[in-house]
């Protein structure tokens, strides 16, 4: 077998997401867990001995059988990222992380004969700092010593990775996940300097969910995060006008009401005359600028945290299409109409759905965004991608199969691979 045959079989994918790990070899879709470890620390080790536990940290969906058994889950339970960062010097993040990353490979690694490792490409926020980079280097090339699994190893930006899985060289690829919205411009490569970076991504329509829960009496279900988010994906409309889309409701409750059974339960959540409350969970991803939100920000609602680009402060809560317009305003004004032309949504706080019979006031994401650039004069073309959940690993094993053997790492075009024996 040639070396791009056998790339091609083990090409492998990595998506490190601030909620969801996503992760594996060259298929239809990557395998999902939560980005999150449990430490057992401080547990009967006596017990856990005799139920057969060795491990410190567990990951995956068997962090759920211990919930039960320990007392402080907050303490124990670690999400290491934040808005797709982890801090250089948390110990207990990057070993979440290692246990994560050797966990996909337990998972996949194939039994067959001629495997030597995979081709492994790892997607990261574009602002992740370059030490990720190296701390995600060290562990894979730990892991592979530990299990064999990893040949070769590169990291791309998400927003790359986008672009490439929807194999478009001139783009805005506008990303957003849980934990923030990542806008940039391509063109070839991620114009470093025109990215703009929102600190708000699904987690703050769950906020805005939990307070639709705490409006309609139900406190103790705004408090389990799972639960809200369920709700909020089930019941969350994007409106194209909030405040026509409120009105509507309000005039015709009936149209717009909604009963959300929790599943395996016999709870349920009647939104009756507030169904014009689904308007505002659909509307903060977008718009949480909108004056109707300060009353919530005033009760404890948090605000999106502003960032700051290139020194120049951006609000948290800037309207998506003024973001998407004072990124692309960077980028040189020969470039600007080709990036209008095809701004590429992905991330699953993009996939809000349109009800049947609502279509007059509920709208997709790609059409919400094309109405907030028209507020701004600027005529575009937007999409969104086939599985904004996963766009972003797709990408990542199109990289691995793309990117040629004999490239190496190089810092300065941050592109090639990491290899075994030259390496590590
Ligand atoms: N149908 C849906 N409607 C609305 N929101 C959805 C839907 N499906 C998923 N989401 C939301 O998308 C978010 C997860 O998206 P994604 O998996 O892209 O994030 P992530 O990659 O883990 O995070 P990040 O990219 O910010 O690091 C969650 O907030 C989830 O509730
Ligand atoms: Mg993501």
């Amino acid at each position: 077998m040639s070396v791009d045959e056998y790339r091609r079989k083990y090409a492998y994918g990595e998506d490190y997401g601030t909620s969801h790990f996503k992760f594996g070899p060259v298929a239809e879709k990557p395998h999902v867990i939560e980005n999150r470890g449990l430490f057992l620390g401080g547990e009967s080790k006596v017990l856990l001995k005799l139920f057969g536990v060795d491990r410190e940290v567990i990951v995956g969906p068997e962090i759920v059988r211990y919930l039960g058994s320990i007392e402080d889950v907050s303490r124990h339970l670690i999400y290491p990222m934040r808005d797709g960062v982890v801090a250089k010097d948390d110990e207990r993040a990057w070993r979440v992380l290692y246990e994560l990353t050797k966990y996909g490979f337990s998972l996949t690694k194939p039994d067959a004969s001629d495997f030597q490792g995979f081709y492994v490409t790892a997607a990261l926020s574009a602002v992740a700092p370059d030490y990720m980079i190296e701390k995600l280097f060290e562990i894979h090339a730990r892991i592979d010593g530990e299990m064999n699994v990893v040949k070769a190893f590169t990291v791309i930006p998400q927003p790359l990775a986008v672009a490439i899985a929807e194999k478009t060289i001139t783009c805005v690829v506008v990303e957003s996940g849980h934990g923030n919205t990542q806008i940039t411009p391509i063109s070839m490569y991620p114009i470093r300097d025109a990215a703009v970076v929102l600190n708000r991504g699904g987690a703050e329509a769950d906020a805005m969910a939990a307070e639709v829960l705490r409006d309609l009496g139900h406190e103790d279900l705004a408090r389990e995060e799972k639960f809200v988010r369920m709700f909020k994906e089930a019941v969350g409309l994007v409106p194209r006008s909030l405040d026509e889309a409120i009105e509507a409701a309000k005039r015709e409750p009936e149209r717009f009401r909604t009963v959300f059974k929790v599943p395996g339960t016999r709870i349920e959540v009647d939104l009756g005359e507030r169904a014009w409350m689904r308007f505002l969970i659909g509307e903060v991803p977008f718009n949480p600028e909108h004056e109707i939100f300060e009353s919530y920000y005033k009760r404890g609602m948090p605000r999106p945290r502003d960032t700051v680009v290139g020194g120049e402060r951006v609000r948290g809560t800037m309207p998506l299409g003024e973001a998407i317009s004072l990124s692309v305003s960077k980028t040189s004004i020969e470039l600007q109409p080709s990036l209008y032309k095809r701004v590429i949504l992905s991330g699953g706080n993009f996939a809000w759905k349109v009800p049947p019979g609502l279509e007059d006031v509920a709208v997709d994401s790609a059409e919400k965004v094309r109405l907030q650039l028209l507020d701004f004069g600027i005529e575009s073309e937007v999409s969104l991608v086939e599985d904004p959940l996963y766009s972003v690993w797709k990408g990542t094993i199109v990289y691995s199969l793309a990117v040629p053997d004999e490239f190496e790492w190089d810092w300065s075009r941050r592109e090639g691979w990491f290899k075994r024996g030259i390496h590590y």
